[in-house]
């Protein structure tokens, strides 16, 4: 059984570390399964610090195809990795096409995939954040569309799936950035050296991310999330790791976000950094899919810089508010997050195995 995994952007390559490692336990422990796995990569992200760092630290196997495709529109984007991920795919002549989440690169494996009549995966399978606006969402149902095998994260996705009507081949396995997490907590806390790196206590900044579209792409939604953040930064700094997309935003709308003790921009950082960071915050505050669900896990407080989510059940169990782009109400969610109690909502680390173990058995739908 052959499975070709596609990543290109860096969560993927966070939640690929855990079913690689799974896919190849899986195949020592049955050497007659002959499961093996070839990687592509499709160049979508392609910084140092947005690829090749995650692969070192989390010691992901080199790509056995690295594509190169790189930034540009939608269309230009996915085109490219269509041409090429097909090439791939002709040549290997894999069994399965497992895809990751809901990126330009998800899609392009996905389509490339069900044409050249290779069955496709689909780990974060049936999410859903009803914003057609996101470019995400559409990646997200086509996906799921062309899909044999569902993996998904949590009962709401299987829900979700349902109501599109979609059934068959979905199995509710939790969820791999769960996995990651716990996979690599207590090596981060040991070799992590980012809190002294920076000057920080615990509980004493605020940790920001933000890089979804349409706040990046709009000069006053990013305009209103900077105010907020200068405005928090008086009681407490944030400490805000910018994505690429949006250090070219803040330059090409002239936001300076007074860089300094209020609010510090810095590079992007590892998978195991950024782990230290969100687990001594005050709070977080983020657009990000991963990092809510990384602020629930880890039992830290998070607002969220969006109108919506596809982790609901972080809002529902009191650990995350949605607060949009309006500084007032980012302002004020801060100091509103009312906690509860934390349950397992995301699995107990065992997704990849699951995942590893349904594509060793499953036969190929015909
Ligand atoms: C993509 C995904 C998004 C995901 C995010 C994870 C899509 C449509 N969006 O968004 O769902 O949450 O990755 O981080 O697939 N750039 C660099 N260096 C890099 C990568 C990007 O400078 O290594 C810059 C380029 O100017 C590029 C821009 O960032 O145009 C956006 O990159 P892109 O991959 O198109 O989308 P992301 O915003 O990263
Ligand atoms: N992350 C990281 N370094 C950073 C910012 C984020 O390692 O500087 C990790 C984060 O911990 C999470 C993942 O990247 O595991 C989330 O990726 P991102 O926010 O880019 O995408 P999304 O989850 O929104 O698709």
């Amino acid at each position: 059984m052959k499975v070709a995994s596609i990543v290109g952007a860096r969560p993927q390559f966070i939640k690929a570390a855990p079913v690689s490692r799974a896919i190849e336990r899986y195949a020592q422990e049955h050497p007659d399964s002959g499961l093996r796995e070839i990687l592509v990569h499709t160049g979508q992200h392609y910084d140092y610090e947005m690829s090749e760092i995650f692969f070192r630290e989390l010691d992901l196997k080199k790509p056995d195809y690295h594509l190169g495709v790189g930034s540009g529109s939608h269309a230009h984007q996915i085109g490219e990795m269509l041409k090429g991920i097909e090439a791939v795919l002709l040549e290997e002549k894999p069994d399965w096409a497992l895809v990751y989440g809901d990126t330009n690169s998800t899609l392009a494996g996905a389509l490339a995939a069900a044409h050249a009549h290779v069955p496709v995966a689909h780990v974060e399978a049936g999410l859903r954040s009803f914003n057609r606006g996101m470019p995400e969402e559409t990646n997200r149902v086509l996906t799921d569309h062309v899909s044999s095998l569902l993996f998904c994260p949590t009962e709401t996705a299987v829900k979700n799936l349902a109501r599109e009507g979609i059934a068959v081949g979905v199995h509710l396995v939790g969820d791999v950035m769960c996995d990651a997490l716990l996979a690599n907590l207590e090596e981060a806390g040991a070799i992590s050296t980012i809190l002294s790196r920076l000057e920080l206590r615990p509980r004493e900044y605020f940790l920001a991310t933000v890089h979804r579209a349409e706040n990046t792409d709009d000069a006053e939604r990013l305009g209103g999330i900077v105010e907020a953040f200068r405005k928090l930064g008086g009681s407490y700094p944030v400490i805000w790791p910018v994505h690429p997309r949006t250090r070219q935003a803040l330059e090409s709308y002239h936001l300076s976000p007074s860089p300094g003790a209020v609010v510090r921009l810095i590079d992007p950082i590892s998978y195991r950094d950024m782990l230290m960071l969100e687990k001594a915050a005050r709070l977080i505050l983020t657009d990000s899919g991963g990092v809510q669900k990384e602020a629930y896990l880890l039992g830290v407080p998070c607002v969220t810089l969006r109108e919506e989510t596809e982790w609901l059940e972080t809002v529902q169990a009191g650990w995350n508010r949605l607060a949009g782009v309006v500084v007032d109400r980012i302002v004020d969610a801060v100091s509103h997050v009312p906690r509860g109690p934390r349950r397992p909502l995301y699995g107990d680390g065992g997704a990849a195995k699951q995942i590893a173990e349904i594509l060793a058995n499953g036969s190929r739908p015909a």
